[in-house]
């Protein structure tokens, strides 16, 4: 079976997507620098799969080491590249470590790939593209306009699509695949890979179980004033290893050259918008737990609903969100309480 190097690997879309490649029949090799994620993650991928990847602390940003790794491992096939900063917030404070670190990282790799021949590359890209779409981009498919983007973090994916394309165009020899991500939840139903977020989480549903497990008092919701039906903002849940299993089809989809045209790009959600207030009742429900909530101000920066129409991943890729929300709301907790019995 084919090697594939995946970038960002121990982090959280990459480990539950390393899993899914191994369970395929891959041999992966993780680079990761472990900015934001531990080497502990692989002891989990090895537990749930019963192999472990090879792993090579690498930043993407450092060519010479990324050029010696093709060396050492010359049959890779394939690139996943999820290895980027993600903070929006963060973002906005040190932009210019985002443009550094998401954009040299990715043609770091690009210039690499024709030199050791690797063709093939599937990158994470993000929602953030489309900004608020209007009505009548509601849910928003593949064609619809790229808007302004509205954070340095959001901008660098725009960059990168660009890039990705303006390369593709010049060498015909490499194909990409762009995947843009509606919000992935969840964890392995083993409990063993999740999300680790690193001090006070930014994102709902970290925030929703370690404010049920009483690490946080409560979550802040922000704003209930939105033109949404019960007010809160409305987004495309999906669940992370239904978002690890498109990255499978997308790779074997380039490897036997199914592709249409050298660069595909496939939005990848539900197809389905919930809101705030529905995830947490949700969670509350499935799990039968409490999450004291208070209504606040609108954060700064947010959009007020934006879903997937994922028709296109369905037909072309064959792939489709199968975990139903409620699964994936107890996934959630379980992982909480693995985390809290861990500590
Ligand atoms: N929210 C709260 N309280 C919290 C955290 C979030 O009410 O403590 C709300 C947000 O206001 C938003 C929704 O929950 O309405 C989802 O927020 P997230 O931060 O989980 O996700 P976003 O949709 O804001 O961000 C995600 C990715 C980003 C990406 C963005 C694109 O995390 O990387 O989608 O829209 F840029």
């Amino acid at each position: 079976m084919a090697r594939i190097l995946v970038t960002g690997g121990t982090g959280y879309i990459g480990s539950h997507t390393t899993v899914e490649l191994m369970q395929a029949g891959f041999d992966v090799v993780i680079v990761d620098n472990l900015m934001n994620s531990n080497v502990g993650v692989l002891d989990g991928i090895e537990a749930i799969v019963g192999r472990r990847p090879d792993y090579e602390n690498i930043d993407c940003v450092d060519y010479v080491a990324l050029d010696k790794l093709f060396e050492k491992y010359a049959d890779i096939e394939g690139i996943i590249h999820f290895a980027a900063y993600k903070a929006v917030g963060e973002s906005v404070e040190k932009p210019l470590q985002y443009y550094r670190n998401n954009i040299n990282s990715l043609v770091n790799l690009l210039e690499l790939m024709p030199i050791h021949k690797v063709k093939n590359i599937v990158f994470s890209s993000s929602c953030t593209v489309y900004g608020q779409p209007d009505a009548a981009h509601l849910p928003v498919n593949e064609n619809a306009p790229i808007q302004p983007a509205l954070s340095p973090y959001g901008n660098t994916k725009q960059i990168c699509e660009e890039i990705i394309h303006d390369t593709i165009h010049a060498t015909p020899n490499i194909n990409a695949i762009i995947l843009r991500y509606f919000n992935p939840i969840g964890a392995h139903p083993t409990a063993l890979i999740g999300e680790l977020p690193n001090g006070v989480p930014n994102n709902l549903l970290p925030y929703v179980t370690q404010t049920a497990a009483g690490i946080r008092p409560e979550l802040r919701i922000f704003g209930n004033d939105y033109d949404t039906p019960d007010g809160t903002c409305i987004r495309d849940y999906i669940d992370v290893v239904d978002l690890a299993k498109a990255h499978v089809v997308a790779l074997k989809r380039m490897l036997t050259n199914k592709q249409e045209g050298n660069e595909e790009i496939f939005n990848l959600g539900t197809g389905r918008g919930l809101s705030v207030m529905e995830i947490v009742e949700t969670f509350k429900r499935v799990n039968n737990v409490d999450v004291p909530y208070k209504i606040v101000e609108r954060r700064e920066g947010d959009i007020e609903k934006v879903w997937a129409d994922p028709t296109r991943a369905n037909k072309v890729l064959g792939w489709k969100a199968e975990r139903n929300t409620e699964d994936t709301l107890r996934s959630c907790w379980k992982w909480q309480l693995r985390l809290n019995e861990a500590k």
